[in-house]
């Protein structure tokens, strides 16, 4: 083992690192502008992160004290000219233009230990500090990078949607362009995410369309799709249940009002999508239509009904879900505009309508509408 490689293994197996470095590039086509290494917490345990710093996006990998090392000394070696470590005891700076004759030099420690936990909640997919296209464009970072204040819940909401994007992204087929479509998206920032980590970040082929009601969105939302080069995605003009279509491999619909939701769910199924990612809101369709003996004195309080009338409609949705073959699960998601109403359907196609398992939500479904006497447009499923 030559100094440079016991140096470098030594940093990363000390457990004394605060954070690693890596800069000048050796050579126009090494493809990121930097990496650095530091430890981070995860699920209890310590690992060292090694954050890619692109042009456009950020990405991270978890590694082993071993994993970081190797991966250290070929960065070293093959793509930068210097590194930057800081530890708990001393700050060392490695010049590296011939690696056979690095020159180390160190001087007393100028950082302190960050909380690891700390690391952990910053490790967004998109990352505050840098520059991100679309959210430049749409006001949420300025031109450096740097998130505004008064963006920061969208922010935050973005790379909460993100977190979810990443856990059904292996659901999704590997092999070919994806369709997506993002039912009543609105100004788009969940869409210009989500074309962003798959096109960008997973660089994948992507076709991802947006659906809404409003003229004046669809074309504020195209004119950036447009400006910025995002092929592959575009905003149309339209009604969610008059909307028709071959196949989706995703279906996506956030806050889309009342039944909107349920024919932007009736559309994917039709469709066979795999995955589905629904936020529901303004439930009012079963408000006036319930009616049940035993709690009725607790429904003479509207907002019980009301909050009643929420999760109802959704179980409904979910148990319809799963009787078409999906397997569902309710998940949080941060909302904006209704903080209470926060519930995510996340749905995944893994068997058919004839199942077992299918077959007795149907059953479940169906007590359970008669209970409470009500005729859910989730019905036409
Ligand atoms: C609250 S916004 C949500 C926007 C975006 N999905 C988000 O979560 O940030 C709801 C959007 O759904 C659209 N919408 C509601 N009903 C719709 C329908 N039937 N067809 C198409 N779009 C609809 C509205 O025009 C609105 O832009």
């Amino acid at each position: 083992m030559n100094q440079l490689e016991e140096r470098l293994a030594d940093l990363c197996s000390g457990g004394e690192l605060i954070r690693m470095i890596f800069s000048g590039k050796r050579k126009k086509s090494v493809e990121y502008n930097k990496v650095s290494i530091r430890p981070v917490e995860i699920s209890g345990q310590v690992l060292l992160q090694a954050e890619y710093t692109y042009d456009k996006k950020v990405t991270h990998e978890n590694l082993s004290c071993r994993e970081a090392a190797a991966l250290a000394l070929q960065l070293v070696t093959e793509d930068f000219k210097q590194v930057n470590a800081f530890t708990l005891s001393e700050d060392v700076q490695i010049l590296a233009s011939k690696p056979e004759k690095a020159r180390i030099t160190t001087k007393p420690a100028t950082k302190g230990m960050p909380s690891l936990a700390h690391n952990k909640t910053r490790n967004y997919i998109i990352a505050d500090g840098v520059p991100c296209d679309f959210l430049i464009r749409l006001g949420v970072m300025d031109q450096e990078g740097k998130v505004l204040q008064k963006h920061y819940s969208k922010f935050r909401q973005i790379n909460r949607y993100l977190e979810i994007v990443e856990d059904v992204f292996p659901y999704l087929p590997g092999n070919r362009t994806l369709k997506i479509i993002d039912f009543g998206c609105g100004k788009a920032y969940l869409t210009f995410a989500l074309y962003y980590y798959l096109k960008i970040v997973k660089n994948r082929d992507v076709k991802i369309i947006g659906l809404d009601l409003k003229k004046d969105v669809i074309r504020f939302c195209n004119k950036i799709a447009s400006d910025l080069h995002y092929d592959g995605l575009e905003f149309l003009m339209g009604d969610i249940a008059d909307y028709t279509s071959d196949h989706a491999d995703m279906v996506v619909t956030l806050h889309a009002c009342d039944t909107a939701t349920d024919y932007a769910l009736i559309n994917a199924v039709s469709w066979n999508t795999k995955v589905i990612l629904s936020v529901p809101c303004c439930q009012h369709e079963l408000f006036s239509q319930i009616e049940n003996d035993i709690h009725q004195p607790m429904l003479k309080y509207g907002i019980l009904k009301d909050r009643l009338t929420e999760y109802l409609t959704d179980g409904l949705r979910g148990l319809k879900l799963e009787a078409a073959g999906y397997e569902v699960a309710m998940i949080e998601f941060t909302s904006l505009e209704h903080t209470a109403r926060n519930i995510m359907i996340k749905a995944i196609k893994t068997g058919s309508s004839d199942n077992p398992r299918a077959i007795r939500a149907q059953d479940e479904y169906e007590a359970l509408r008669d209970f409470y006497h009500v005729h859910p447009t989730i019905e036409k499923l």
